[in-house]
C-alpha cells in the first residue's frame, strides 16, 4: 500500500498540475516519503513547485498554492485527508488508518534497513575512537568513550556515511622515554611476563611519584644545601635519562624501539581482550607513533615553517601562534576565518619581551630539545586523513578535558590550510570517582575489568533468581549479555556533555530505566510472536480495528528515523537510547491493555504490530551494540 498510495498521489499530482495549467511530466520520484510524525510536512510531499516555478518564471509558493487548489477541486486521492502548502512544498497528510498501514508496511518492507539512509554523496568520516594510552589499563573513562563512539559510528554508518574507526593509540611521547628509562633501571622481566600492564603501571607511577617528591623538596628547600643539591641532581638525572630514551626512540635505535614495541604489543593484546568482550571493532589502529615513525610529523613541521604559519622561538622550539579572534567557529570549515600571518605574533613578542608573555596562545609543534609533541601528531593525523582518505570529516570522540586543546588544534589546522575538512570534537563529560577525580598517576582508577566483572555478577544473580526457562549452562552467557546491556545503555543514555561521578553499584544496577528493560520488552514481543499460530502479513490487516493505544505505539514506531536524524545532527547516541526506553514503555502498556494473544478483536492486527515493534527494537538496540534475547 506504500506503493499504492504513492501511485495514487503521483497520478493525482499529474492531474492537478495539468488542471492548474502547467506543463510538466511528473515522475514517481517527485513524490517523497517523509518521516511520519512531522505534522507540518505530512507523510508525503513534493517539491515540483520549485522546478515548475523555475521553468515558468513564477514564485514556487504561488505555483504550490495553485496545484493544491487544483487537487482539492478534483477531489483528494484515496487515503489522503488533507493537502497543505508550506515553504513552497506541497504536503499530503494521510488519514490515521492510511497512516497506520503506511507505517507498518514501511517497517515490514524495509526490515533491518528501517531507519537507514542511502546518500548520493556520503561523507567520508574518519573518527578517533577509544584511543587509550598504552602501558596503562583501560578505565571507566575509556569505557564511556568506547561505548559511546561505537554507537555513534554505527548510527553515522546507518545514515549512509562512509565511516573509518581509528583507534588513535597514545603510544608516542616523552612519557615513553621515561618509562623506558624506568624499565631499564628498575624493571623486572619476570614481573613484566606475569602481568605486563600492572608492571608498567607500577613503573610509570614510580617515576611520576619520585619526580613529584623531588620537585616538592626542591621547591620547599631541604635541611642542608648538600641534600638540596643531591635532590636536584637526582631529579635532573631521571628527567634527562627519560628524554634521552625518547630521543633514541625517535631516532629509531633498536634498544629503544624493541622494548617499546614489547610494551605496545602487550598493551594492544590486553586492550583487544576487553574490546572483544565489549563487542567493538576498529578499522585502523594507527596510533600516534605511526605519524612520527612514518615521517608525517616531520612533514607537517616543515610545511608549517615553509608556509610561514609557524615560527621558531629563541629556544629553538617551534609553535603556531593563535590569536584570540582565531577561536571563533574554528571547527566549522565555512565559518573559519583565521589569521595565518606571523606579523602580529612577532610584534606581540617584541612588545612583551618573550613568547610566554606575549598576547597569544602558542600551539607548540616542536619542543626546544627538538622532539615533537601530541599536537604535532594530531596535525600530522589531519594531514594524513585529508591526503590519504580524502576525508570530509575528521571527528574526535575525546573527553571534554581536552576542549581547549582541540580548539587550538583546529585553529592551527585551518592556518595550515586544511579548510575543506570538517573538524569536530565530540566531547563527553569527565568521569570522576566519589573520592575525587581519577588519575593513573595517583593510582585512583576503576578499570573496565572491574566494571564488567561487577555487572556480570549482578546479572548472574538475577538470572539465577528470576530466569524462567534458563538452563544452568546458559546462565553465564545470558548474564553476560544482560550485563553488557546495562553498562552500554547507562553509558550512552547519560547526557553526553555532563561530568559523571561514577558509582559502580548504580552503573551495574538492573533496576529501572536500563538496557535490560528494553531487552526485556523485546523478549516479550518475541514470546508473543512465538506463541501465535501464525503472524499475519501486514497487507492483510484491517487498520480500522486499531484503538488509541495501538495508534500510540504506531506513532512511536514511525518516529524512529527522525530520532536517528537527531542523533546524527548532535553526534550523540543518547536520543536513540531514550527513544528505545520510551518505546519499551509504550509497548508494555499496549501489551497490558490489549492482551494481544487473547484479544477479543484485532488479534491479527496486533500481532502484526508486535512483529513490527520487535523489528524496531532490534534495529535500535543493534545500533547501540546491545543484543536482543530470545529468552530472559
Ligand atoms: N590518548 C589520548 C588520551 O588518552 C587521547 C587521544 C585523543 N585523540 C587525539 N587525536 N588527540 O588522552
Amino acid at each position: 500500500m506504500l506503493s499504492a498510495t504513492r501511485r495514487r498521489l503521483v497520478e493525482g499530482l499529474r492531474v492537478a498540475v495539468d488542471d492548474a495549467g502547467y506543463d510538466r511530466a511528473i515522475e514517481d520520484s517527485d513524490v517523497e516519503l517523509e518521516a511520519f510524525d512531522d505534522e507540518e510536512k505530512g507523510e508525503f510531499s513534493t517539491a515540483v513547485s520549485f522546478a515548475i516555478g523555475a521553468d515558468a518564471g513564477e514564485n514556487p509558493m504561488a505555483v504550490a498554492g495553485d496545484i493544491a487548489d487544483a487537487h482539492r477541486a478534483h477531489g483528494l486521492p484515496e487515503g489522503v485527508s488533507e493537502v497543505s502548502v508550506a515553504n513552497g512544498h506541497i504536503n499530503y497528510h494521510l488519514d490515521p488508518e492510511a497512516m497506520a498501514r503506511l507505517t507498518l508496511e514501511t517497517i515490514d518492507g524495509e526490515g533491518d534497513a528501517y531507519g537507514s539512509r542511502e546518500r548520493a554523496d556520503p561523507d567520508t568520516i574518519v573518527a578517533d575512537v577509544s584511543s587509550p594510552n598504552i602501558a596503562k589499563p583501560l578505565h571507566v573513562g575509556h569505557l564511556r568513550n568506547t561505548i559511546l563512539s561505537d554507537a555513534l559510528m554505527n548510527i553515522l554508518e546507518e545514515r549512509g556515511h562512509d565511516v573509518t574507526r581509528d583507534n588513535h593509540l597514545g603510544d608516542w611521547g616523552t612519557q615513553f622515554g621515561n618509562l623506558l628509562h624506568e624499565y631499564v633501571e628498575f624493571g623486572d622481566e619476570a614481573e613484566f611476563e606475569e602481568d605486563p600492564i600492572a608492571h608498567l603501571l607500577d613503573l610509570y607511577q614510580q617515576f611520576e611519584q619520585r619526580d613529584g617528591m623531588l620537585e616538592d623538596v626542591e621547591e620547599f628547600g631541604a635541611l642542608t644545601e648538600e641534600f638540596e643539591a643531591a635532590v636536584a641532581d637526582e631529579r635532573a638525572h631521571h628527567t634527562a635519562a627519560g628524554k634521552e630514551w625518547f630521543a633514541r626512540l625517535e631516532r629509531g635505535e633498536d634498544a629503544a624501539v624493541d622494548r617499546w614495541e614489547q610494551f605496545r604489543e602487550a598493551s594492544i593484546e590486553r586492550f583487544e581482550g576487553v574490546y572483544d568482550e565489549l563487542g567493538v571493532d576498529f578499522d585502523r589502529w594507527l596510533g600516534e607513533s605511526f605519524y612520527a615513525r612514518e615521517g608525517w610529523t616531520d612533514g607537517v613541521v616543515e610545511k608549517a615553517l615553509d608556509e610561514d604559519v609557524a615560527m621558531r622561538g629563541p629556544d629553538e622550539s617551534v609553535f603556531i601562534p593563535i590569536y584570540d579572534d582565531d577561536y571563533e567557529d574554528a571547527g566549522d570549515p565555512e565559518a573559519a576565518s583565521v589569521d595565518a600571518s606571523l606579523d602580529r605574533a612577532r610584534e606581540m613578542v617584541d612588545e612583551a619581551g618573550s613568547v610566554e608573555d606575549a598576547d597569544f596562545d602558542a600551539f607548540y609543534i616542536v619542543k626546544s630539545d627538538g622532539s615533537t609533541v601530541y599536537g604535532t601528531r594530531d596535525l600530522a593525523t589531519i594531514d594524513y586523513r585529508v591526503s590519504e582518505f580524502d576525508a570530509d570529516q575528521s571527528v574526535y570522540v575525546v573527553a571534554s578535558e581536552q576542549n581547549r586543546y582541540f580548539q587550538q588544534l583546529f585553529v592551527a589546522a585551518r592556518k595550515m590550510g586544511y579548510t575543506d575538512v570538517r573538524l569536530e570534537h565530540i566531547d563527553y563529560g569527565m568521569i570522576s570517582l566519589p573520592e575525587g577525580s581519577m588519575s593513573t598517576r595517583g593510582g585512583q582508577i576503576v578499570t573496565v575489568r572491574e566494571v564488567l566483572d561487577a555487572a556480570d555478577e549482578r546479572a548472574r544473580d538475577i538470572v539465577r533468581e528470576k530466569g524462567r526457562n534458563v538452563e544452568d549452562d546458559d546462565i553465564e552467557p545470558l548474564a553476560r549479555k544482560i550485563a553488557l546491556a546495562t553498562v552500554k545503555y547507562g553509558m550512552v543514555a547519560a547526557n553526553r556533555g555532563k561530568d559523571i561521578t561514577f558509582d559502580i553499584d548504580e552503573a551495574v544496577s538492573l533496576e529501572g530505566d536500563t538496557g535490560p528493560y528494553v531487552q526485556y520488552a523485546t523478549t516479550r514481543a518475541y514470546s508473543i510472536l512465538d506463541s501465535a499460530e501464525a503472524v499475519p502479513d501486514v497487507v492483510d490487516i484491517d487498520p480500522s480495528l486499531f484503538n488509541d493505544t495501538d495508534y500510540d505505539l504506531i506513532y512511536h514506531l514511525g518516529r524512529y528515523p527522525l530520532v536517528l536524524d537527531r542523533c546524527e545532527e548532535r553526534y550523540d547516541a543518547a536520543p536513540l537510547a531514550h527513544y528505545l526506553l520510551e518505546l519499551a514503555h509504550v509497548f508494555n502498556s499496549f501489551y497490558h491493555k490489549n492482551r494481544v494473544l487473547d484479544a477479543e478483536s484485532a488479534a491479527e492486527e496486533r500481532l502484526a504490530l508486535t512483529a513490527t515493534t520487535a523489528q524496531v527494537f532490534e534495529n535500535g538496540l543493534g545500533l547501540l551494540g546491545i543484543e536482543t534475547l530470545a529468552e530472559m
